[in-house]
């Protein structure tokens, strides 16, 4: 009998011993198991509620990225987070705010799932890269890769794991203020940009502690808005869509991307957020794409607004039929969702997707075995403005600034002996070069122009203001109040101008004049400073004129009339310390315009890639039946892929060879001139007869090289169907045989071209 016991004991052990095991080896808990699986079982034991909580994303209670919705009171939301009602919060700030927010998702809710932590870590955290346009510039993507890792490591060293970054937006329209956040006008540019932006947030492993989860944004058309006014209505055609839009946004998903947002605006009748064609059809059916889909602010809501919807709950429903599968800040889906599903009207399965999507990617980076594992706060001390992370951000701001013009050859200034007079408000401005998209930088920590030209010691350099860009304090809520009249201090300007050799005018748009709802319709020089330019001048002719922007500006008369222009954007942090070596030819400039500059505001939407028409030249002298205007030329005054050099380089020898389904592109470049330089060589295509019509030229390859003076060397390219094929109107990717052009040069107005047949 006492045998017996034993052995029933034994087998009781074993039996406590195997269910414990299986309860281990089969819970969400158990790290052992794959993504998939915890997620399914962790979604077995959750309720639709908790279900839809995790599609539910708050705002914090300190900072706003867009308008506060009338029912976003703190006390409902900490209600919601202790049911459980919430999946995320964005623009909650620091690690103690994260830690404190996390603890109550994680301790206080039945199942303690913890919450994923969004921000708009955009061009970096507290310490800017230069805005992205600007690191667009570079055309260098190792460094913006390294720019977006930096951004990653500071924002996750304060509790932040998710960033609504990169904007993968195409636009072809400066007056769209949004074009600072963005590629450029570029499909080709763009998506390599966008791959390098997602890899350098996301690394190679989420659950790594210094990796953060990216964004591509907005999925789609926002940058296509009518008349460049921002939220726009969106009309574009399925070519567009197609072969400018969408690729940077498949880019992103080959990249790795985990998360998409979807946009404000509607394209083709149908709001961003409530379209099923975008979000099913094409991204998650056709693309595969098995990341979440978050909306943008309150755009489930907006839906309303648009005509789309007719409240909230109609809002929901046609938001998580479409598959926005998490709602940010419009209270449609934790309000309604649950009745939805209980009027039958929404199915069940598709809360069950969106959850799952969302949990999965909770899962890869790690939350479920650390919730707090950004929430270090001697990681926070740091991380935050070090070495590396300085670093990198002068490195990606000299990379960034590109060489308009140099004509007199006044760049690089000499290092002793002169006189400089440095004019503009914004030279002395420490706020306005961190740009708009800055959340969490500290007002005043850029260094500005005249901090970072103090650093050369061997001239004599005077300040005068000239006049204030702005008044008041430009905030990123409210409109930037631009100085209109006042030119008192324009003869103490002139005055120093006249005694110097050489003045230095940094004139633009302040930080703030460009991002979220900043559209313009006059893109030149703001208030006064084109007059005190000119002013400026008839007593000095002798100036570089620093441009300090976040969209492309008209400059037909500082293109007329000043020997070397320098465009610097907004730099961030280091903005000063760049250019001041870029004046000084301790970097040779080596950027190009990501987007083209207009002569006239009245040209855009203006691109180099445009389509030829059917009347593209002038049939006959004073023959006006052709594309054209009686008053400005077509062409770009700058155009995209322009950018000079403190040395030049030559093009020569351009040779193509079939080789089976590949073309083989050489080219020899040569740098000509007094100084080491780097050059980025550029290749662009043109499919001369297609059953869609092809863009006179499209770049389709492009190598950053660096060449000693004299130096030549032979760079290839190869052309597979990838760069030679286009989506037809049925959504077929094909290559369609014929004549095709290929040019090589260091623009989109490139120097040498020839032909080849792809033969059927
Ligand atoms: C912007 C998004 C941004 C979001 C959260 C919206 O207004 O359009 O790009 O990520 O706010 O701040």
């Amino acid at each position: 009998m006492k045998k017996l016991n034993k052995i029933v004991s034994f087998l009781t052990l074993g039996v406590m011993l195997l269910s414990c095991g299986q309860k281990n080896e089969s819970t969400y808990e158990n790290n052992e198991l794959s993504v998939d699986k915890r997620v399914e079982n962790l979604l077995s034991k959750m309720t639709l509620e908790e279900k839809i909580g995790q599609m539910n994303q708050y705002n914090g209670f300190w900072n706003v990225t867009g308008p506060s919705p009338i029912q976003g009171d703190a006390a409902k939301k900490y209600k919601d987070l202790r049911k459980g009602y919430v999946g995320s919060m964005l623009n909650v700030r620091g690690v103690d705010e994260v830690r404190a927010i996390q603890k109550i998702a994680v301790e206080e809710t039945r199942l303690g799932i913890p919450l994923i932590i969004g921000f708009d870590v955009i061009h970096g955290y507290e310490t800017m890269s230069p805005i992205p346009l600007a690191e667009a510039a570079s055309w260098d993507l190792e460094a913006i890769k390294k720019s977006a890792e930096m951004a990653a490591l500071e924002a996750s060293s304060v509790g932040i794991n998710w960033t609504f970054a990169p904007m993968v937006d195409i636009s072809r329209d400066a007056r769209w203020g949004r074009v600072m956040e963005g590629a450029g006008e570029d499909t080709y540019l763009g998506s390599k940009i966008a791959i390098a932006r997602v890899k350098g947030f996301q690394g190679d492993d989420l659950s790594k502690h210094n990796t953060i989860v990216a964004c591509a944004k907005h999925f789609a058309g926002y940058g296509f808005a009518e008349s460049g006014r921002d939220y726009n209505t969106v009309d574009v055609g399925t070519s567009t869509l197609n072969n400018v839009i969408f690729p940077p946004f498949q880019a992103s998903i080959e990249a790795g991307v985990r998360t998409f947002m979807n946009s404000f605006n509607e394209l083709n009748g149908v709001p961003a957020t409530g379209n099923k064609f975008l979000q099913r059809t094409v991204l998650k059916e056709k693309w595969g794409f098995d990341g979440f889909v978050v909306s943008d602010w309150g755009s489930i809501s907006e839906m309303i607004s648009h005509g789309h919807a007719k409240d909230n709950k109609d809002a929901a429903n046609i938001a998580v039929n479409a598959g926005s599968d998490m709602d940010m800040e419009s209270y449609a889906y934790v309000d309604h969702l649950a009745t939805l599903v209980s009027e039958g009207k929404v199915d069940a399965k598709l809360i069950d997707d969106a959850a799952r999507r969302i949990l999965k990617v909770k899962f890869e980076l790690g939350l479920f075995e650390d919730p707090y594992k950004y929430c270090d706060n001697k990681r926070e001390q740091e991380v935050l403005g070090s070495k590396p992370v300085l670093d990198a951000a002068l490195d990606m701001a000299v990379k960034s600034i590109v060489l308009l013009k140099n004509e007199k050859n006044i760049l690089p200034l000499k290092k002793q002996g002169q006189k400089i007079a440095v004019i503009g408000a914004l030279a002395n401005d420490k706020t306005s070069p961190l740009g708009s998209w800055r959340i969490a930088a500290k007002d005043s920590t850029a260094v500005s122009v005249l901090e970072g030209l103090s650093e050369y010691e061997g001239n004599n350099v005077v300040y005068a203001k000239g006049a204030d860009v702005s008044l008041g304090t430009p905030d990123f809520i409210t409109e930037v109040k631009i100085n209109e009249t006042d030119k008192s201090e324009f003869d103490a300007a002139k005055k120093a101008a006249k005694n110097a050799d050489v003045v230095v005018m940094v004139l633009g748009e302040h930080g703030f004049q460009s991002g979220e709802g900043r559209s313009r319709t006059e893109i030149g020089l703001p208030g006064v400073q084109q007059e005190l330019l000119e002013e400026v001048y008839k007593v000095n002719k002798n100036i570089v004129l620093v441009l300090n922007n976040g969209r492309p500006l008209t400059l037909g008369w500082a293109d007329a009339h000043i020997p070397s222009i320098l465009e610097c954007w907004q730099l961030g942090t280091q903005s000063g310390h760049a250019i001041a070596k870029v004046l000084y030819g301790d970097y040779n400039p080596s950027g190009k315009l990501p987007m083209s500059f207009p002569r006239h505001v009245g040209q855009l939407p203006l691109y180099y890639n445009y389509k030829n028409t059917g009347r593209p030249t002038l049939p006959g002298k004073d023959v006006v039946f052709w594309s054209h205007y009686q008053d400005e030329k077509n062409e770009a005054l700058y155009p995209f892929g322009h950018g000079l050099s403190y040395t030049r380089f030559t093009y020569e020898n351009l040779k193509v060879e079939l080789q089976g389904n590949e073309v083989s592109v050489k080219i020899d470049v040569k740098n000509v001139g007094d100084v080491h330089g780097k050059e980025v060589v550029q290749l662009y295509l043109r499919d001369m007869v297609a059953s869609v019509t092809r863009p006179v030229r499209e770049l389709k390859g492009f190598e950053m090289i660096e060449l000693e003076t004299g130096e030549e060397k032979t760079i290839q390219f190869r052309l597979t169907a990838k760069e030679l094929g286009f989506y037809n109107n049925e959504g077929s990717f094909v290559v369609e045989p014929g004549m095709f052009k290929v040019f090589l040069g260091g623009s989109s107005k490139t120097v040498i071209e020839t032909s080849f047949e792809i033969k059927e």
